[in-house]
């Protein structure tokens, strides 16, 4: 009898794998893209594209076991839910947001990247010294939250 539920539920499992979210982006318009309409330095590239562009832009970076189903709803749910708040590949429509001048914060609050993805994800990894880096960059380049709020600044010279 166990034996019998086990294999309907392996069964079961088999058949969900067919189920798929729906993963399709519109196509990428570089000259649309966050890092390239403010002319990032290479080293500030690889930090957001690692930390921030698997759920805030269209270039998603998937690793296999997210197609195993149902991790892969929870995951697209999530990486559709990122993207609302902010997109760094549709940059023209969102850059003024409020959301944007909040990136800073965020990583300074230590909200983004969120906790349980950079577990599971080593280029997600911030050390100290690169969350300072990606601060200020975040700060200079896209503004803060409150303007003319200067404590990020005082941070920065006192290195
Ligand atoms: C694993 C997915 C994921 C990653 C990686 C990620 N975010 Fe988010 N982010 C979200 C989701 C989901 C939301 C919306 C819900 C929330 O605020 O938690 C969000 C919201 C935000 C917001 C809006 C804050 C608000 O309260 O509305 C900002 C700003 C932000 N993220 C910046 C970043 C930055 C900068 C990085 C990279 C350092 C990053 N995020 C990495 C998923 C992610």
């Amino acid at each position: 009898m166990i034996k019998r539920i086990l294999l309907v539920l392996a069964l079961l499992f088999a058949v969900a794998q067919f189920f798929q979210p729906d993963r399709s982006v519109p196509v990428i318009d570089p000259a649309d893209d966050m890092l390239a309409m403010s002319n990032a330095p290479p080293g500030i590239r690889k930090l957001v594209m690692g930390a921030c562009y698997d759920c805030h832009s269209y270039a998603t970076d998937y690793p296999a076991w997210a197609y195993i189903t149902p991790v892969n709803f929870v995951i697209e749910h999530h990486i559709e839910e990122g993207r609302e708040h902010l997109n760094f590949s549709a940059w023209t429509a969102q850059a003024g947001r409020e959301e944007a001048r909040e990136c800073g914060e965020s990583i300074a609050e230590g909200e983004m990247p969120p906790g349980n993805y950079a577990r599971m994800h080593g280029h997600a990894q911030l050390s100290a010294a690169e969350k300072q880096e990606l601060i200020a960059w975040f700060n200079a380049t896209l503004g803060t939250e409150e303007p003319g709020s200067d404590a990020m600044e005082e941070e920065e010279e006192r290195d």
